[in-house]
């Protein structure tokens, strides 16, 4: 299934770049440095989830990547524009026509439909209504709401809800969708079906989808996943099958071969990548399968040392 909307994405797709990205918050003295330093490339047609305990700089890094936060150093470079420099009003455009969001709750306007609210960023857009309203409702019906095109936001489960809010996201074809916590309020079997309706609609809209996320089930849905702590990046690993990032490739060259791929295959599948030292994903689905297996680390952390004692 297809959807043309105004703003497809540019043919091939280009990378998102951030760059020594740091954040300070407050002054000298009560200064919180939110990011300390993060550089980040989402790649056309990934599924990148972010992870990391409550205060590590999630939010702040999708803000900054979004364009809706203005970092205190460091660059972020979308289809050859810097979105730190832009003027508030080109972002607003750029957010719009770009970019698509899925926030934890609350997001959607209680007085209209569901069809209405899902057509909205269009609308904005200068889509006339009828048009407008037929693309959300394809959505719609993509996503498992055929029937509930009249229902008000009251009228919905909070999962069908972020099922209407992820539609909404996708309607314009953005070549990013950010979701910060968009499972939060929902159960956990709800939040995985709405996790698994996001990473596949996106992928199906040939978006990339960067999700902020405290769920450990998260990883499962995406291609890669990089963990943070105190403002910085700590750790990444990709699912089995994702290609790994060529990390010391020129970034042309790297940008090329993505964008490529994500033409034909939004999650590409390669040859099984080189295994990363320790923790990989695969290795953490093993152990998860075979909790006694003997599973000895390349790289042994305080606590299999301690539990192997
Ligand atoms: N607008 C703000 N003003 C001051 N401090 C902030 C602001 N936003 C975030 N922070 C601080 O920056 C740090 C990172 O916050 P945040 O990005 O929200 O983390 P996360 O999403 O991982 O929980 C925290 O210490 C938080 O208190
Ligand atoms: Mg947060």
């Amino acid at each position: 299934m297809t959807f043309t909307g105004h703003h497809a994405p540019a043919p091939g797709g280009s990378p998102l770049v951030a760059s020594a990205l740091t954040k300070v918050y407050g002054s000298a003295q009560t200064a919180t440095h939110a990011l300390a330093g993060v550089s980040l490339t989402v790649h056309p047609g990934e599924s990148l989830a972010i992870m990391g305990p409550s205060g590590s700089g999630k939010t702040t890094l999708l803000h900054v990547l979004a364009g809706i936060v203005t970092p205190t150093s460091g660059t972020v470079s979308w289809r050859g524009e810097d979105v730190t420099t832009l003027s508030e009003a080109r972002r607003t455009v750029l957010r719009r026509q770009d970019f698509g969001f899925v926030f934890q709750s609350g997001q959607l306007l209680p007085e209209l439909p569901a069809v209405e609210n899902a057509a909205l960023p269009l609308m904005l857009a200068g889509t006339a209504r009828a048009e407008a309203t037929a693309v959300a409702a394809r959505w719609l019906a993509h996503l498992g709401l055929a029937g509930m095109e009249q229902r008000r936001p009251g009228e919905l489960s909070g999962g069908q809800a972020q099922r209407v809010a992820i539609a909404r996201a996708l309607v314009g074809s953005p070549g990013v969708v950010f979701a910060d916590e968009p499972t939060g309020a929902l159960d956990q079997a709800t939040g995985a079906e709405v996790l698994d309706v996001l990473t596949r609609a996106t992928r199906d809209s040939g978006a990339a989808l960067v999700v902020v996320t405290h769920d450990a089930g998260v990883a499962r849905h995406c291609s890669r996943t990089v963990t943070m702590r105190d403002g910085r990046i700590s750790g990444e690993f990709f699912a089995p099958g994702a290609q790994p990032a060529a990390s010391g490739a020129p970034q042309a060259a790297a940008s090329q071969a993505a964008a490529s791929a994500a033409v034909a295959r939004p999650v590409p599948p390669a040859p099984a990548p080189p295994a990363p030292p320790a923790h990989d994903a695969a290795t953490q689905q093993a152990m998860a399968a075979h909790p006694a297996a003997g599973y000895v680390p390349t790289h042994p952390t305080a606590a299999d040392q301690e539990s192997a004692r």
